[in-house]
């Protein structure tokens, strides 16, 4: 018997396995329950008596000594398992697919900043519009033509509820909600129900700039809007005001820039006139300013307003409207170096 634990132990001693696997076979054949060592535990009762105690130290032993070695062998594949000698770290990485600006974005923060700089407080206004503060405040009388310019959307049959047609909405708001001096700028996105085109889409973005304070001249609204197109467009950008239509502005104008393609000499961008039709705007008509409660023989102010679609077009020369929502990778990566 005894010559059976000592040939054991020797095995526990001897035991230098290559794997996990072979640990595993040895935890079989000597510790589980039906290993050696538990049959020689069984074997204990029919050991003669003077025999026991030696016999009982040497089963004990050779338990300890076999759990031991089991415990630290797999410890000692454990840790190797986390080892990472044999990593090769000159191999090349996996290649990452990094993000772009979407143009919409980067025309935003570029036009956003340069009228940062001239003072004007970056502000917000909701989507979901009421009537009042869409068209309404803004001198739109009820069953006048010109709402008929935009087309809107409106919400569960509810013609009180839409969704705002222009970012001039956000207007209304700051007028009832501030105190002259006002000077903001305020991107957002507008819906209008339009079939989608080339050229017309049903959701897209504007900016809408407002300043109103005492003594606030067309004179101011024509300098800011040329130091803008110079900003955006370059230096040597020249602005044309043509007058135009708009029921919260008296005067109104449109405002050309000088083609940055052709440089004003005539290309098929700018149909060969030399001039890109950019954006709106105007003194806010006193109308207006009264409703809000701004009183409009102590204040004046202008507004303008600009699709960034268009402009970002005209940035890029970019044809079709869709690209914008599409999010295809091959049109979007193109923007890459300007993050
Ligand atoms: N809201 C006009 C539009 O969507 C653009 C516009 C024109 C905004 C004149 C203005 C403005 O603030 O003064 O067509």
């Amino acid at each position: 018997m005894l010559e059976k634990v000592e040939a054991l132990k020797q095995e526990v001693l001897n035991f230098n396995p290559e794997n996990e696997a072979e640990l595993e076979a040895f935890r079989l054949k000597m510790l589980s329950k039906k290993g050696e060592i538990p049959a020689l535990f069984k074997a204990f009762r029919d050991v003669p008596a003077d025999q026991k105690k030696a016999y009982g130290q040497q089963i004990n032993e050779l338990k300890n000594l076999a759990t031991e070695c089991f415990e630290s062998l797999k410890n000692q594949f454990e840790t190797q398992a986390d080892d990472f000698s044999d990593m090769d770290l000159t191999r090349p990485g996996y290649p990452e697919d990094r993000g772009s600006r979407h143009p919409i974005s980067i025309v935003r923060r570029e036009i956003l900043e340069i009228f940062n700089r001239l003072g004007y407080v970056i502000s917000d206004g909701p989507e979901i519009e009421d009537d009042e503060h869409n068209f309404g405040l803004l001198n739109f009388p009820p069953e006048h033509p010109a709402r008929d310019m935009q087309d809107t959307f409106f919400i569960e049959k509810n013609p009180d509820v839409l969704l705002r047609t222009h970012t001039s909405s956000s207007q209304s708001h700051e007028m009832q909600e501030m105190e002259p001096p006002i000077r903001s700028i305020t991107p957002g996105r507008v819906f209008r129900n339009e079939a989608i085109s080339a050229r017309a889409h049903c959701q897209f973005h504007q900016i809408e700039g407002l300043y109103i304070d005492e003594g606030v001249s067309f004179a101011d609204l024509k300098h800011s809007l040329l130091y803008f197109a110079r900003e955006f467009f370059g230096e040597k950008t020249k602005i044309r005001l043509r007058p135009s239509y708009f029921p919260f502005t008296e005067p109104s104008a449109e405002m050309d820039v000088s083609c940055s393609l052709c440089g004003g000499k005539g290309c098929n961008v700018c149909k060969y006139t030399g001039w890109l039709e950019i954006l709106g705007c105007g003194m806010v008509d006193p109308n207006v300013l009264d409703a809000s409660g701004i009183d409009s023989k102590k204040y004046t102010g202008y507004a303008f307003g600009m699709g960034i679609e268009r402009i970002a077009m005209l940035k890029y020369g970019i044809n079709d409207l869709r690209l914008y929502f599409e999010n295809d990778k091959r049109f979007l990566e193109q923007f890459r170096m300007e993050i």
